[in-house]
C-alpha cells in the first residue's frame, strides 16, 4: 500500500489531488463519477460577498490544447454558500476549500469571516488572480504590496489554513509568493490562468464578450511547471501546483518540481473522472518506482 497522504502546512490530506476551483461547481456534479472522499480536498467555485451574474456570453471557447474562459466569477454569494450549498455538500469531503474572490480587500475579509464557522471548510483559497473582473482579482495578484495587503487582512480574521492562489501574469511569481508567505499564507496555489484572447477571422471580432480571458489546459503546462519550480525554491510554505494537468504523469511532474499537492481543472471538463484517475495513476507510479510514500517525490527533480 502506498501512503498518498500529504501535509500542506499542518493540513493533512489523504491524497495529493484536489479539484481546481470553478471546474466542478460544488462537487455534486462529480458524485456519479468518483468517490469524492478520495480527493485530498474539494476546492469549490469562486465565492464573493455579493451574488454575481458573471460576464456576458460568449465566455468560454476552446483553443489549441487549451480552454479560454471569462466567466467573471458567477456565483450566488457567500451567504447562499453558507446557508444552502454547504449543508448539501459537507458530507462530500473532510476538506472543503472555498475559493474566495473580491473586488475590495474588505470583501475578502467579510467572506472569510462568514465562512469561519463551517467545520469542513478547513481552508480558504484566497484568489488574487482572477483575470476576468474589472476591479480586484488579478489586480491584487500582480503587485507584491497589494498581494501582501490582502493576505495580511485575511490573516487577521481567518484562523484556519490560508492558501493564496497566484497569477502567472507577472514577471517574477516567486516574489509574489514570498510577499504572501511573509504575511502569513500557509500555502500558495499556482498557477491561475494566463491572460489570452481568441479572434474570429470571419467576423473580425473577438470570440469572448470581454475580448480577453484566461487560458488553461495542456497549452500552459510547461510554463506552469516552471513557475511551480521557481516558487518551490523561493518559499518554505507548501506549493499546490496546477496548470494543464491532464493525467497522473503530469501530476507527478508537478510534484517532482516541488508541488506538495496538485489541482486538476480543465481535464475534468473532458473526463469528469479525471481526478480519481490521477490518484490511481500516482499510486501505480509509486508502486512501479518502489516509492512507499508520495511525500518522497516532492521536489525530487534530479538535476
Ligand atoms: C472566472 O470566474 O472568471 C474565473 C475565475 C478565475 O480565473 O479565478
Amino acid at each position: 500500500m502506498v501512503d498518498l497522504s500529504v501535509d500542506i502546512g499542518g493540513l493533512i490530506i489523504k491524497t495529493p489531488v484536489m479539484t481546481a476551483s470553478g471546474t466542478c461547481g460544488y462537487g455534486e456534479e462529480l458524485v456519479d463519477f468518483m468517490n469524492i472522499p478520495d480527493l485530498g480536498a474539494l476546492v469549490v467555485k469562486g465565492t464573493t460577498l455579493e451574488p454575481r451574474q458573471g460576464n456576458d456570453y460568449p465566455r468560454m471557447t476552446e483553443t489549441a490544447s487549451g480552454l479560454l474562459n471569462s466567466i467573471g466569477l458567477q456565483n450566488k454569494g457567500v451567504h447562499y454558500f453558507h446557508d444552502e450549498l454547504y449543508p448539501r455538500i459537507e458530507h462530500l469531503n473532510d476538506h472543503i476549500i472555498v475559493n474566495v474572490s473580491g473586488s475590495r480587500i474588505e470583501d475578502y475579509v467579510s467572506v472569510c469571516e462568514i465562512l469561519s464557522d463551517l467545520t469542513k471548510c478547513t481552508a480558504v483559497e484566497v484568489n488574487i488572480s482572477c483575470p476576468n473582473i474589472k476591479e480586484g482579482g488579478i489586480a491584487f495578484g500582480t503587485s507584491c504590496s497589494e498581494a501582501a495587503k490582502v493576505t495580511k487582512e485575511v490573516r487577521k480574521v481567518w484562523k484556519k489554513h490560508m492558501m493564496v492562489k497566484l497569477s502567472p501574469n507577472v514577471t517574477h511569481i516567486a516574489e509574489i509568493a514570498k510577499a504572501v508567505e511573509d504575511e502569513g499564507a500557509d500555502s500558495v496555489s499556482l498557477v491561475n490562468t494566463f491572460l489570452a484572447m481568441a479572434i474570429d477571422a470571419q467576423s473580425r471580432k473577438p470570440i469572448l464578450s470581454t475580448i480577453t480571458g484566461g487560458l488553461s489546459g495542456p497549452a500552459i503546462k510547461p510554463i506552469a511547471l516552471n513557475m511551480v519550480w521557481q516558487v518551490y525554491q523561493a518559499v518554505k510554505i507548501p506549493v499546490i501546483g496546477m496548470g494543464g494537468i491532464m493525467n497522473a504523469k503530469d501530476a507527478i511532474e508537478f510534484i517532482l518540481a516541488g508541488a506538495t499537492a496538485i489541482q486538476v481543472g480543465t481535464a475534468t471538463f473532458i473526463d469528469p473522472a479525471s481526478c480519481i484517475k490521477v490518484i490511481r495513476g500516482i499510486e501505480e507510479y509509486c508502486n512501479e518506482q518502489g516509492v512507499k510514500n508520495v511525500r518522497e517525490l516532492i521536489g525530487g527533480l534530479i538535476i
